[in-house]
């Protein structure tokens, strides 16, 4: 009796595999373009990630929102053994979630941490982040341009 594995690799024009990155995105963040724009803009994210999509026609981008902990936690557990990259911006969660944090250190994938508006010059309670030990690096304060900047940082 044999067993066969098929594995079907893609590959991008310069014969390299073509490369998976999550983007995703905590509670609230489904308000973008609507929510306080003097701090987040004016532009939702599903018009970004067209941005995105065309920036790197390369890369097999995925996105992915929940205003949901244990939906995030989830969506970690099931690519975090196959993609490439976790782009995250996980809003307040940053701020509290332990259990976000277990999960980035439970999985392969590396992860980089993204934050829209400079978190540091905000609230105290904005200055500590459960998830900056867990990730490559973080990039605050750049507005949306700070989900490209980590993108680039994956290919
Ligand atoms: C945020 C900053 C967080 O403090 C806040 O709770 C968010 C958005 C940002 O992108 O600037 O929801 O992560």
């Amino acid at each position: 009796m044999y067993h066969w594995k098929v594995v079907i690799l893609q590959l991008n024009q310069n014969d390299h595999p073509v490369k998976k990155i999550l983007i995703m995105n905590g509670p609230n963040l489904n308000l973008l373009g609507k929510r306080e724009p003097t701090i987040y803009g004016s532009q939702t994210f599903e018009d970004y990630f067209q941005t995105l999509q065309q920036l790197f026609p390369e890369v097999e981008l995925h996105y992915f929102q929940s205003n949901h902990e244990g939906a995030l936690i989830d969506k970690i557990h099931e690519i975090g053994f196959t993609f490439d990259g976790i782009v995250l911006n996980a809003g307040a969660y940053t701020h509290t979630s332990v259990a976000i944090a277990d999960a980035l250190s439970a999985v392969t994938t590396p992860a980089v941490e993204v934050h829209i508006s400079n978190v540091h010059a905000r609230e105290a309670f904005r200055h500590h982040s459960y998830l900056s030990s867990r990730v490559k690096g973080v990039i605050v304060g750049l507005g949306l341009r700070g989900y490209e900047l980590a993108v680039r940082y994956f290919i």
